[in-house]
């Protein structure tokens, strides 16, 4: 039994291998009742394989809430290469569009998307997909007619994610990182950063803090290969006792709106790995109260 007070907001992601020959791929694909109840649900996977993926069905599928997709690499050194190019069919019209770099896609409520088909793969690349939901409400498609876009009707929910070098000179937050916001896009009540990580040392300065809002903290290795190693051994605090937690393996972390959270310290790191805070707000709103008092900010 656990007898500590918090240690149920620490979650080990659980990976399953993918359908397929081969060598296998990976996802982790938590939902809201995994989440303690979030309005969320996430997938994490690792691929490899060149062809038509084996998830998002035949001819792709439309979801009741809005979806954000992120194609990353999984290469620390070179942040900004996704290593693969891929065809991801959008729309009514089946719109097909080549996505050949780190990208974000915003899928709104209703909008058809998926078949995904890798054509060509350089090197292992992440896929995670945010959705707005805690339950997984998905209808798979009929064949749509099918149209190479002269009128570019979907395009703009592509866009370029550039993951910005921090600079950081100490500390384990992020190295290079992205941030999204659904405040301009109705039916997102998300905000999130998606992260590559290798300092050691704590995270914040002015920790612990807190916020209006639920947040999922989520913590993935870059090995496509080993979905278990995290590379990284992480402490955690919770509350205002400041109860200690500390893992070292793929994990998710929640922290429900009002519960007091962090400092975050990286105690070691092997590999460098990958982050990602999802937020249901517009905003990351933050109170922080270490420091002398606390203070607010977004
Ligand atoms: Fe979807
Ligand atoms: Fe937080």
């Amino acid at each position: 039994m656990d007898e500590t007070k918090y240690g149920h907001f620490i979650k080990k992601l659980k990976y399953n291998k993918l359908p397929g020959e081969g060598k296998p791929e990976y996802i982790t694909w938590p939902k809201g009742t995994d989440l303690e109840g979030l309005n969320l649900n996430f997938v994490w996977g690792y691929h490899h394989k060149v062809g038509p993926w084996e998830i998002g069905g035949e001819y792709g599928h439309v979801h009741p809430y809005g979806e954000v997709f992120v194609f990353t690499g999984l290469d620390y050194d070179n942040p900004n290469t996704l290593g693969a190019e891929m065809e991801l069919s959008l729309g009514e019209d089946d719109e097909t569009h080549i996505i050949a770099s780190p990208s974000i896609v915003v899928l709104p409520a209703g909008a058809a998307h998926c078949p995904i088909v890798a054509k060509k793969v350089a090197k292992p690349y992440g896929f995670l997909a945010i959705s707005c939901s805690a339950e997984d409400k998905t209808s798979e498609l009929k064949k749509r007619g099918h149209v190479i876009p002269l009128v570019n009707k979907y395009g703009d929910l592509i866009k370029r994610m550039e993951m910005r070098d921090m600079k950081r000179k100490k500390g384990g937050n992020a190295d290079f990182m992205t941030f999204w916001t659904g405040k301009n896009t109705p039916g997102f009540k998300l905000n999130f950063t998606w992260a590559f990580h290798k300092g050691t040392g704590i995270w914040h300065e002015y920790d612990p803090h807190v916020h209006p809002n639920d947040e999922a903290l989520v913590f993935v290795g870059l090995d496509p290969d080993n979905p278990d190693y995290l590379g990284a051994e992480m402490e955690i605090r919770f509350g205002e006792e400041q109860e200690v937690h500390v893992f070292d393996t793929p994990t998710v972390v929640i922290a429900p709106k009002g519960v007091v959270h962090c400092p975050l310290i990286t105690r070691k790191v092997e590999k460098p790995y990958g982050f990602t805070a999802i937020c249901l707000a517009h905003e990351h709103d933050t109170t922080w109260l270490g420091g002398d008092k606390p203070f607010t900010s977004k």
